[in-house]
Parts: C-alpha cells; structure tokens; sequence
C-alpha cells in the first residue's frame, strides 16, 4: 500500500477534484471588496441554477447542521407545532434542532430501512396544524432517498413550511426546488458540491420569508434577516471562507458545464453499479431499489461479519476509507459514499476492496463477483448510449 495514498469512500467529506484544490489557492481578498461581490454574487447565482431557484438563497461558512438550526431558528417560535419526519439518524438531528428552538416537535417515525410515507403524512396534516415539516432528503445514515416531490405538493397546501435537508443529495440528485415547492433547501459543501468542508447554503421562498419576518426568536450569527440586508451590497453579514468560495465557483462551474442532467444520470447509474456490486459479493443492501440513494449506499454486514473490523481491514490494509453504522445501525452495517468528484473505477476500486478486505477476514467470497457485476452495469449502460461520461 503506498503509505498516504488514501481512497475516500466516506459519505462525506467526499474527494476535491484539483481543478478545485487549484482554485483555492488564490489570494485571499477583503469580504467587503467589490471583488468579493462579483465572487459571491456569481456562486449564489451558480448555486440557484444547481438548487434549480429562483428563491433567496445564501452560502454560509459553517457546515450543513448550522443552516439546519439557521432554518429552524429564524422561522419557528417557542411552541409552533414541527412535524418531523423520522428516517434514520439525520432526521433525529432535525428535530432535535426543532426541539432546541423550543419546537413542539410531534415526531412521526417511518422504518430506517424505507422511505416516508405520504400517505401517512397527508393524515398528519389533516388532522393538525404545523408551523414547519422536516424532512431529509437523502438519509445518509440509510442509503434511503424521500420523494420530496410529492412531499411539496401534500405541503404546500397548508401552512407549514416544507424544511428539505439536502446536505448529502443536493449537486447529485435532482431537487427542483421551485417545482417541488419546498421552502428552505440546506446544502453542505463537502458532499456532492465537491469542496472541503466549511461551507454550507440555504434558500429561503417567499412563504419562508413571511414567517422570518415574524419570528421573536433573536438571532445574530444565523439571522437570515442580516444575510438578506447584507446581499444587496453582495455581501455576508460576518467574516466569509473566501478560499472555500473560490472553490465552490470551480466546483459549480465544473457541475453546470457538465449539465444537470448528466451530472444526476452519473449518480444515479453509479449507485446502481454499487448496488449491483454488492449483491454480486453475495451482500445485501439496507435500502430498496426503489429508493436507494444515487450518493450512498449502505449495506448490511454479512453473518459473523463486523463491519467495523472490515472497515479497519480496508483502511489500514488497502487505504481504502468507508463509513460505519449510525444510531442504531452502528456495528451492524457499514456505507459507500459515491457522490460529487467519483467515477466508474472509483467503484470498481471500492467493490475490490469491500471483496478483498472479506476474504482478509476469512469470508466466502468469490473474488471479482461484485466487480464484474458493477462492470456489466456500467457496460450495458454505456451500450444503450445512456451515459456519456
Ligand atoms: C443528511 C445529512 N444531514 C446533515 C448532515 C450534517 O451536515 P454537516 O456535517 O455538514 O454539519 C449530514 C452529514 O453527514 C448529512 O449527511
């Protein structure tokens, strides 16, 4: 193993392409320079393409669980009814946040082996008012990714707000925020936006803004209202990542020239790879096709099996870095992250690992039966022209 050559697999922070790295090597500029406007203005307007807006939206400098608490924080007052969507470990997160808001967080739980149910949902919100709903887009403790397209029509029909935390999704599947009606969509920057971490964004719509304007809650380093005053000037309220920024313009620009479309296919035909890869090894997934995420998978450890000792095994043996268990999957699965900087061989080399480090750990596996099951996923694709990469 050459001694610092390390292969990501983690759901984030996922590989930095160079042309970013590269990016940030520019000399920093003063945040309250006309330079600085022309930067910011430019990736918030990059971002809104990739968001697929016409909404507010800002980039903060702090990762994606402080634009959760920003969402939450400057819309919900001590008491307002949150309702909160429970698939897996992020969705806690949520609406612990809620509850620290001073939420009455009603919380509806959903297996963390599927997806929401709309059903259930539509039943919830005719039985109660809500000030907000929570949802997470792509559970990346599960591999699980929610229909939030049918989810913004059942909410966009009453009052509350639609929260969609699009930390591990947004840049590799598709969010049309404005058509799916979803009212805050908070990113971070070291998923498929390729950056490192540091940065994270959020929009506002103008349902959300309504209710900015009448939250008591004050705020200061997460008030929305003080990003809003600060944009007219293209500006941030406090002291930006201006380096994190130079690569997220690189990282937009490499996202929008390869298109939208293609960037989402790639996802979504890499997480089939992996899938396939897996059931090849002879491994099951925690996720149903029907809904398994284009960035994550997570799969379960076979019997007699310790993910974590395989994980180790991989890690120090092979260089080759995947995620654990979270919550009450811990020690009982482990996960593949295959979202932003990745390609074809990132999953044949993280399939060779999973199948290598197995047989390390005295495991039946035929060697090469998850890789080839991946590389006939990727030679059918390629076949009927669905993919260019
Ligand atoms: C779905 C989801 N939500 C929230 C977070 C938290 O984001 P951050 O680590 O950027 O605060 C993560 C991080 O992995 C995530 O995957």
């Amino acid at each position: 193993m050459v001694k610092d050559k390390q292969y990501l697999y983690i759901p984030g922070p996922a590989p930095v392409p160079p042309a970013v790295v590269t990016a940030m090597t520019k000399p920093v500029i003063g945040h309250r320079s006309s330079d600085f406007s022309h930067l910011y203005r430019g990736v918030v307007a990059k971002l809104q393409a990739v968001y697929q807006t016409e909404n507010d939206l800002f980039v903060l400098s702090n990762s994606g669980t402080g634009a959760m608490e920003m969402a939450l924080a400057n819309t919900v007052n001590p008491g307002d009814k949150v309702l909160s969507l429970i698939t897996g470990f992020f969705a806690e997160r949520f609406a612990r946040i809620a509850a620290a808001c001073g939420a009455e967080v009603e919380r509806l739980e959903f297996p963390w082996d599927g997806p929401i149910d709309l059903a259930r949902v539509e039943e919830k919100l005719r039985e109660e008012d809500y000030r907000a709903v929570l949802v997470t887009h792509n559970e990346t403790s599960t591999g699980v990714v929610n229909d939030i397209a049918g989810l913004g029509k059942l909410v966009a029909k009453t009052d509350a707000l639609l929260m969609v935390d699009a930390v591990s999704s947004l840049g590799g599947v598709d969010i049309k925020t404005d058509e799916y009606q979803l009212d805050m969509v908070v990113t971070s920057s070291q998923k498929a936006l390729m950056l490192p971490p540091g940065l994270a964004a959020i929009s506002v719509s103008p349902k959300a803004w309504g209710r900015v304007e009448k939250c008591k809650e004050p705020r200061v380093y997460f008030s929305l209202a003080d990003y809003r005053k600060t944009m007219v000037k293209g500006h941030t309220p406090w002291t930006p990542a201006v380096t994190l920024l130079y690569g997220l313009d690189a990282a937009l620009d490499m996202i929008l020239a390869e298109g939208l479309p293609r960037v989402f296919a790639r996802h979504e035909r890499l997480g089939r790879a992996v899938r396939a890869g897996m059931r090849g090894v002879g491994l099951e997934l925690v996720a149903p096709d029907e809904c398994a995420s284009p960035t994550v998978t997570a799969v379960w450890a076979p019997p007699g099996v310790d993910p974590d000792q395989l994980r180790k095994i991989m890690r120090e043996e092979l260089g080759v870095v995947m995620a654990g268990g979270k919550g009450s999957l811990a020690g009982r699965i482990f996960r593949f992250g295959h979202m932003g900087y990745v390609g074809e061989f990132d999953v044949i080399t993280g399939l060779a690992a999973v199948e290598m480090g197995l047989v390390k750990l005295g495991y039946p596996v035929q060697l090469g039966a998850g890789v080839a099951a991946a590389q006939r996923v990727l030679l059918a694709d390629k076949e009927q022209g669905r993919m260019q990469q």
